[in-house]
């Protein structure tokens, strides 16, 4: 969502005759966007922007501007901690960069959060090749008690259908062959009378969209017709991201997840009944308040039961201003990084014997970049958002290609176009 958000404010600034460089030393503005999700992410994200602030030196009108979440979450404090920063905007006000930097009125500071904001109309200016991030819904009425993004990124509401159409052609007309529907809960899109399986349909239509993704789905909004569609449509990927967070009924309970490990369970049957083949991937924390180790075994479980694509693993950090704060905060460190590394070994055996499984099939595959290891391979992704390290002969970034799957390592599949 960050990277969407970056290429809004781009698009903005682009539209004021600025240029992006890559060299910090050649640079105007600044800003770094950031995340407060986890513990550790809004530390390094000023350490980031510190390391510019030399460059004042030489170059007095330059403006470093902090952006997002941590902006949200911290404001006032960082311009009394780091007065070297002169903009800090959370994530609703990027709109008023122009007026902002055109007027230099420094130091200044937005975190008004809004109940509207959907940057609709605005253009983003892509920084990638092959994947278009649309962004169809801002912001979360889940409140899950671990969460800080309620907080940072307010309300949920969605864009309108048209606008998104208009988005994707623009996108598709510049060269691009996928597009990413984005939502901090994507599939609880609602526009007037229009839901996410209606949008879905309505982008799978367009003429010349390849391949469409979409992300993060929270389990409790996952219904059939959502998975009608995904089956009707040959270009919706075959790949769900279906964040778990823990296994215990207890702890999904302490965590208000509102779903229980058997409703979990059974939207992922559900799924499969659907789409047999369709990757299922999830976001799992350990050492949450209160978690004993009968709860982890339960999280344990549901990977053996599941058998996930890819994880994102963490160990539970208390977010100042949620809920699960009020929690003691009573795992050990050294549980819970023993807990953690237990679900990476067992997540790392599963996608090996997944992706073994499928040494000696033909996948078809979106080439998306040059391997950083062999600039004579390239990568890419199967529809169900595999990673794939290819031979490619002369096919070219862009490209969908029939490749023979003949290695699985690690987390890579190796294949040639077949
Ligand atoms: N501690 C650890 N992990 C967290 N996440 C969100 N908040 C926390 C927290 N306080 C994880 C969740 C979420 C992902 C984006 O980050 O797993 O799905
Ligand atoms: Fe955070 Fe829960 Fe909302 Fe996801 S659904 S953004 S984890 S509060």
């Amino acid at each position: 969502m960050n990277e969407a958000d970056s290429e809004i404010i781009a698009g903005l600034l682009e539209d004021c005759n600025y240029r992006a460089t890559r060299v910090p030393e050649e640079a105007d503005i600044i800003l770094v966007n950031t995340c407060s999700v986890r513990e550790g992410a809004d530390s390094r994200a000023i350490a980031h922007l510190s390391q510019y602030k030399n460059l004042k030196k030489h170059n007095p009108g330059l403006t470093l501007g902090l952006v997002g979440c941590v902006a949200q979450r911290d404001r006032g404090k960082i311009l009394e901690q780091k007065p070297f920063i002169d903009l800090v905007l959370g994530p609703d006000t990027y709109r008023r960069i122009p007026e902002l930097i055109i007027h230099a009125n420094k130091p200044c500071i937005d975190v008004h959060l809004s109940k509207q904001e959907v940057y609709e109309g605005l253009m983003p200016f892509r920084n990638t090749q092959v994947n278009a991030w649309v962004s169809i819904m801002r912001g979360c009425n889940k409140f899950c008690s671990f969460c800080i993004v309620p907080f940072t990124r307010g309300r949920e509401r969605s864009r309108a259908v048209e606008s998104i159409v208009t988005e994707v052609k623009k996108a598709i007309q510049d060269g691009y062959q996928e597009i990413t529907l984005l939502g901090q809960n994507v599939n609880s899109y609602k526009h007037q009378e229009d839901r996410f399986p209606d949008l879905l349909k309505t982008v799978a239509l367009i003429p010349g969209v390849k391949r469409i993704r979409f992300t993060s789905p929270h389990p409790q909004d996952v219904d059939e017709a959502m998975l009608k569609v995904m089956r009707e449509h040959e270009n919706i990927c075959k790949s769900i991201h279906l964040p778990l967070q823990a296994g215990a009924t207890k702890i999904l309970k302490l965590m208000n997840r509102t779903y229980s490990k058997e409703k979990y369970l059974d939207v992922v049957d559900k799924i499969r009944e659907y789409m047999p083949d369709c990757s299922i991937t999830t976001d799992i924390i350990v050492g949450f308040p209160g978690e004993t180790d009968e709860d982890f075994e339960e999280t344990l479980d549901v990977m053996d039961r599941v058998v996930f694509d890819n994880a994102y693993m963490f160990k539970y950090s208390p977010r100042p201003g949620t809920a699960a704060v009020k929690l003691p905060d009573d795992v050990p460190e050294n549980v819970k990084a023993e807990r953690l590394n237990r679900i990476i070994e067992k997540q790392k055996a599963h996608l090996l014997a997944k992706n073994r499984a499928l040494v000696g099939t033909v996948q078809t595959v979106l080439i998306d970049g040059f391997s950083k290891k062999d600039r004579d391979e390239k990568i890419g992704r199967t529809d169900t958002n595999k990673l794939v390290i290819l031979k490619a002969g002369s096919a070219c970034i862009g490209e969908m290609v029939k490749v023979l799957i003949f290695d699985a390592v690690g987390v890579s599949l190796f294949g040639k176009v077949d």
